[in-house]
């Protein structure tokens, strides 16, 4: 696979930006820690660039990541909340439940799909009267990147 291993090799550009920009940057860089330089900062930015634009295009196979809040005192919110689960189990890949305290229980669900099937779904569960708070991460894992 010579191709591969070519494009895989580091390519030197040079990038023009305002002075002010680049110190806002190099504070950020040294907020990642010393293990972090400039180009593996940049590096990290371009390929979540990438990934959510990928993630965007109708078609993609994605992977979400569903954090929800909810009282589950509310009236059925824990059994709506169940049978979405239920009727789109081709496509919950994992949950966990974490009771934060009296009242209060965290989910975190694992989607797995088409991105607008998983949208759907994740809307249909963020969407659940009683439902609190919600926030959808997504990913995809390509060898491009
Ligand atoms: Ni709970």
């Amino acid at each position: 696979m010579p191709n591969q291993i070519e494009s895989d090799q580091l390519v030197r550009f040079s990038v023009a930006m305002p002075e002010s920009l680049l110190m806002n940057f190099d504070e950020f860089v040294a907020r990642r820690g010393v293990a972090k330089n400039r180009s593996e900062v940049v590096r990290d930015l371009v390929r979540d660039a990438l990934i959510r634009d990928r993630v965007d295009r109708v078609g993609s196979e994605v992977v979400g990541t569903l954090t929800i809040t909810y009282n589950h005192h509310a009236s059925e919110v824990s059994e709506t909340l169940h049978r979405i689960q239920h009727s789109y189990l081709n496509m919950v890949v994992s949950s966990v439940h974490v009771h934060i305290d009296e009242d209060n229980c965290l989910e975190a669900i694992i989607l797995r799909g088409e991105v607008t099937d998983v949208r759907l779904v994740a809307d249909l569960i963020a969407g659940t009267k009683g439902v609190k708070h919600s926030g959808l991460s997504i990913t995809t894992v390509d060898q491009e990147f």
